[in-house]
């Protein structure tokens, strides 16, 4: 087959959407072909897909280690183990020491275009901060921790640190294309190292005023059979409140060598803790 047997539509203002139908033989070059793309873009989009859990795992192999089914949640669902509430700007795991890489969720049973998760691409806006605002934080760490409540933004300079925590610099290179990564975010970075209180509140808000610009966000609103699959080093996700609505149901695959659970030990599988912690203004309760 031809690279024809595919098609590709970059997406405004980051993204790529591809048609083709990827529970059935591939094309020759596709899979590479979608590694490459997916280093360039950050996020991929398939629409109108059926696809088994396996179909899933087969294609995200083709971007390093898949996390096992063991100790992880590959079906999420908003009456489920992660909640309904909104979840604003983060990175999956962020305040440990090993963030998912890449995540992917395949829509099974969702409303039609009422629910949407948004993105923001912090390799974009590294590359495009003011050169004054990136001579003040070149060289500068900033504090990244466990967001007790995942709704808004609770956390801020008096955090403690004795949450789960991890302290790395603001521009981190991307594990694998080497990028600058503004590696901050909303929900869960608290302040910037070596700075005072007012100094490190506006830094992070002129940060902030960049990395969610209207005119640089993507927004996905899900339909049945869509697949998205995006870096989570790279771009950070939101997403809206889904109270209310019909339970939604999403298949989750992602790339990683550790789970949650592998990491944070003092919580287990099915932990009420942790559906109620996705739920809204509920806060996380740690041992
Ligand atoms: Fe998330």
């Amino acid at each position: 087959m031809s690279r024809n047997a595919w098609e590709e539509r970059p997406l405004a203002p980051f993204g790529m959407e591809i048609d083709i139908r990827l529970d059935a033989p591939l094309p020759d070059g596709f899979e590479q072909r979608l590694v490459d793309l997916f280093d360039r873009h950050k996020m991929l989009i398939f629409r109108n897909q059926v696809m088994t859990e396996a179909d899933q795992v087969r294609i995200l192999e083709n971007f390093g280690r898949v996390l096992g089914a063991h100790g992880e949640y590959r079906e999420i669902s908003s009456d489920g183990a992660l909640g309904s509430g909104p979840l604003t700007w983060h990175s999956d795991l962020a305040f440990t020491e090993e963030p998912y890489k890449i995540i992917s969720l395949h829509a099974v049973a969702v409303n039609d275009g009422e629910s949407w998760t948004a993105f923001a691409n912090s390799v974009d806006v590294a590359a495009r901060l003011p050169e004054e605002l990136a001579g003040k934080i070149r060289d500068r760490q900033a504090v990244t921790v466990i967001a007790p409540i995942q709704s808004s933004r609770v956390v801020d300079y008096d955090t403690s640190t004795e949450m789960p925590h991890q302290i790395r610099p603001l521009l981190i290179p991307h594990p694998r294309t080497g990028e600058p990564v503004l590696y901050i975010n909303w929900m869960q970075t608290s302040r910037i190292e070596g700075m005072d209180r007012d100094e490190s509140e506006a830094t992070l808000a002129r940060l902030f005023d960049e990395l969610y610009r209207e005119d640089r966000i993507y927004t996905h609103h899900w339909n049945n059979g869509d697949f998205v699959i995006w870096d989570n080093i790279a771009l950070q996700h939101s997403r809206c409140d889904l109270t209310g609505m019909n339970p939604r149901k999403l298949q989750r695959i992602v790339i990683a060598d550790k789970s949650f659970f592998d990491l944070l030990p003092q919580f287990q599988v099915g932990d009420n803790r942790i559906s109620a912690w996705g739920s809204g203004g509920k806060e996380l309760v740690l041992d």
